[in-house]
């Protein structure tokens, strides 16, 4: 099947969240299992700054807004999976981030930046500029990428089309003033297109529009019916619920794996389970904790927003701390106010609590290696991918109970301690002294039982979250989207 797979961050080229994993792993793992499948993004300064051979696929001028745009190529790492840039100097040549600026601001032109990319990708999609390919399906993924299925939804030639959630959190909204600059069809503009509650939804166009919806796991997909995950979009999602599946995100293992790391210390695994102590012991060196090997290391890496519940890990310090044997390594960037507060924390709790409050992929595999607990007490989590690679480090998850975290880490109760599933720690309510008590229970385990402990350690080390099985759903997904776009062709 020829599938266009559309993002806006894809990794190893940026990245700013799990998104990006996503967007190289599963068209891998789509190409392995083979669907001929290109991926599309933009073709921001950081990447043209790399100096990767790119080639000139196509070159073509947008009368609509009046815009020259050139289509270059790279590949993914593997070589194999094409990467169409979409270069547009005005709107992507620019220092900062995707959707920020240096200081950290949204771009003030995001709606243009991904009303074109949008543009551009149902061109693409169309076999409209000059590639001579057209895809079966096109996949896209949250809301940089939404105006492509809705501006694609009334063309007799159109593709199939997926779209993705990653996250409802984020949406896209302007004022309508806003669309009214950019120039979209006029139609679009409805309570049953892109007008949500008098402005401009950019995320409606795919969850409106695509044949088939997909999130990333199957609690949030059930999560975002109600209106407590679903940010007002609930409504829409029940009306389309027979459309909508959640898809666990997967690990690549090539990359996430202790026996061959090579940023860690110590290779390590079910035969060797012991050697971990090794990287905890640099690690502390590394980053100026006392080094003590019996000392219990807890670790958070995340961007630090409110979804990710910094802030309960921020109440709950100075209880976890109090016992002077635990330290903590937090490793993430973020809204400044949390970056300020952890600061000062870690001025109280010298060689004990560690803050980084940087990017920084090589430290985040040393701390995966190297720490005994994950934290990860988010108040939302479509998917996450840091309790994934926690696990195969044999690193003990505390997460509460939503999301794809319900789904892939199984608390440590009587029932799962006796079958020997149990892989973490739950909590169900987003309350402190809930956390408290999960990570009270894995601190008091991990010193009381070490052989329990070594149990939930090889048990969550031999799980295998690996692309390929959620490949082979996606691709039963883009089946059943393809049939339904058959027999609504019949139809009409
Ligand atoms: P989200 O996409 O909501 O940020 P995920 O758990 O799905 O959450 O993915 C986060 C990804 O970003 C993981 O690959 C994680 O290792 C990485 N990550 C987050 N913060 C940092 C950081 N400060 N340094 C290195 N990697 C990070
Ligand atoms: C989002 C979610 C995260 C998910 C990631 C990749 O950023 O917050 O839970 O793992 O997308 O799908």
């Amino acid at each position: 099947m020829k599938v266009l797979f559309a993002a806006s961050e894809v990794y190893p080229l940026i990245k700013t969240g799990g998104l990006a994993d996503v967007a190289c792993f599963l068209p891998i793992a789509l190409h392995e299992q083979g669907c001929d499948i290109r991926i599309v993004m933009p073709a921001y300064r950081s990447i043209l700054a790399q100096g990767t051979v790119l080639k000139s696929r196509s070159g073509f001028f947008i009368p609509q807004f009046k815009l020259h745009v050139r289509l270059l190529e790279t590949t993914l790492p593997g070589g194999q999976v094409p990467v169409y840039l979409v270069d547009i100097p005005e709107l992507f040549d620019r220092p900062g981030g995707p959707y920020q600026a240096p200081a950290g601001t949204d771009w003030p032109d995001n709606a243009r930046r991904f009303a074109i990319f949008g543009y551009i990708i149902h061109l693409i999609s169309l076999n409209q500029v000059g590639l001579h390919w057209s895809p079966e399906l096109l996949h896209c993924n949250d809301w940089h990428t939404g105006i492509a299925t809705a501006l694609l939804a009334n063309q007799p030639q159109r593709p199939a089309t997926v779209f993705t959630i990653h996250n409802l959190a984020y949406q896209g909204r302007f004022p309508y003033e806003t669309y009214q600059s950019l120039m979209l069809p006029p139609h679009l503009w409805s309570m049953d297109a892109l007008e949500f509650h008098g402005e401009l939804s950019f995320i409606k166009g795919g969850l409106v529009f695509a044949d088939r919806l997909t999130t990333v796991s199957p609690t949030y997909a059930r999560e975002i019916t109600t209106p407590e995950y679903g940010y007002g979009m609930e409504g829409l999602l029940q009306l389309r619920a027979d459309k909508l599946t959640g898809i666990l995100n997967g690990v690549d293992y090539r990359i996430w794996d202790p026996r061959l790391d090579p940023v860690i210390a110590h290779h390590y695994g079910l035969t060797n389970l012991a050697d971990k102590k090794i990287n905890k012991l640099a690690l502390q060196r590394e980053l100026g904790l006392k080094v003590n090997e019996d000392a219990i290391l807890l670790a958070h890496i995340s961007r630090l927003i409110g979804q990710k519940g910094i802030d309960l890990i921020l109440n709950g310090v100075h209880q976890l701390l109090q016992d002077k044997d635990v330290q903590l390594v937090i490793l993430g960037t973020g809204e400044d106010r949390y970056e300020q507060e952890l600061r000062a924390a870690a001025v109280s709790y010298d060689q004990r609590l560690v803050v980084v409050l940087d990017y920084n992929e090589i430290l985040s595999h040393r701390i995966q290696a190297g720490s005994d607990i994950f934290l990860m007490p988010s108040r939302f989590e479509p998917c996450g991918l840091t309790q994934l690679y926690a696990m195969r480090y044999g690193t003990i998850p505390v997460v509460r109970c939503t999301g794809g975290l319900a789904d892939t880490v199984v608390d440590a109760n009587k029932k799962s301690l006796q079958t020997r599933h149990a892989t973490g720690f739950h909590f169900h309510r987003d309350s402190l002294p809930e956390f408290m008590l999960a990570a009270g229970r894995a601190i008091h385990m991990y010193r009381s039982a070490q052989p329990t402990w070594r149990q939930i350690m090889a048990t969550a080390m031999s799980q295998d979250f690996s692309w390929e099985k959620s490949a082979q759903q996606y691709r039963q997904v883009y089946e059943d989207a393809r049939h339904s776009l058959s027999i609504q062709k019949m139809h009409d």
